[in-house]
């Protein structure tokens, strides 16, 4: 299986490619749109044919390359059933396949950082969008974030996967790559609380300051902005 991790340095996003083999279907998730360039060169390079681009939930800190990504190479856009975006052509809901050749990925939804929050695992792998954080979680105060859906998510979702499950996140600030399921029960801070109220408690006082694109990255993101919209 082919499998790259590329990370984008201004936002720390982690963008997913994904394909069974040279010469096959390939699958990004969360693609970055400064960055489209060189996901197109690394298909070209593995002789890949884009067929499916995912976004886990609308993002508030970059510009996705979602649309971009399919204006050039005619791929599906695939998010959750709940996302404001203007421009997906298939909206997934919890616990529905999505096929890629011999690659199979199921969408749980994880409402909680955002109310359009998906994960989507890959066998041994889940990729929990700002759900799942490694050492963290996404933060709950905007974008119809609520701490009760998001301790739910984590606590009756995510963490009820198998332990071994590789956890590849949308973002991390501390050079990490990925963790587990087990890591993540055993290590993560924010996941030591015993209820949903002590969750919310600790998520009321992150005080966290806006992501600095927040406005424009959302209007970007719901309209499906591409690179001529933005330079
Ligand atoms: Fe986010």
């Amino acid at each position: 299986m082919i499998f790259r991790q590329a990370f984008d340095n201004k936002s720390s996003t982690y963008t997913y490619l994904i394909a069974s083999a040279k010469g096959r279907e390939a699958v990004i998730i969360d693609p970055v749109i400064e960055n489209v360039d060189s996901y197109i060169n690394i298909l070209n390079e593995l002789e890949l044919k884009l067929v499916k681009v995912i976004d886990t939930h609308i993002h508030a800190d970059h510009i996705s390359g979602l649309n971009e990504l399919s204006k050039r190479t005619k791929c599906s856009k695939i998010m959750g059933e709940q996302s404001s975006s203007e421009v997906v052509d298939i909206r997934v809901k919890d616990n529905e396949k999505i096929k890629i050749e011999k690659i199979e990925l199921v969408s749980i939804y994880t409402p909680g950082h955002t109310d359009c929050s998906y994960s989507f695992l890959m066998k041994d792998k889940v990729f929990t969008g700002d759900t799942l954080l490694i050492n963290a979680t996404g933060r709950t105060d905007f974008q119809s974030g609520n701490s009760y859906d998001a301790y739910d998510s984590l606590f009756n979702k995510l963490l009820k996967l198998p332990e071994k499950t590789l956890v590849y996140p949308a973002h991390d600030y501390n050079g990490k790559k990925y963790s587990t399921i087990e890591n993540e029960k055993n290590n993560n801070p924010r996941l030591k609380v015993k209820s949903a109220e002590e969750y919310a408690e600790i998520m009321k006082n992150l005080n966290l300051e806006n992501p600095k694109m927040i406005d424009i990255a959302i209007t970007a993101n719901v309209k499906g902005f591409t690179l001529d919209q933005i330079n």
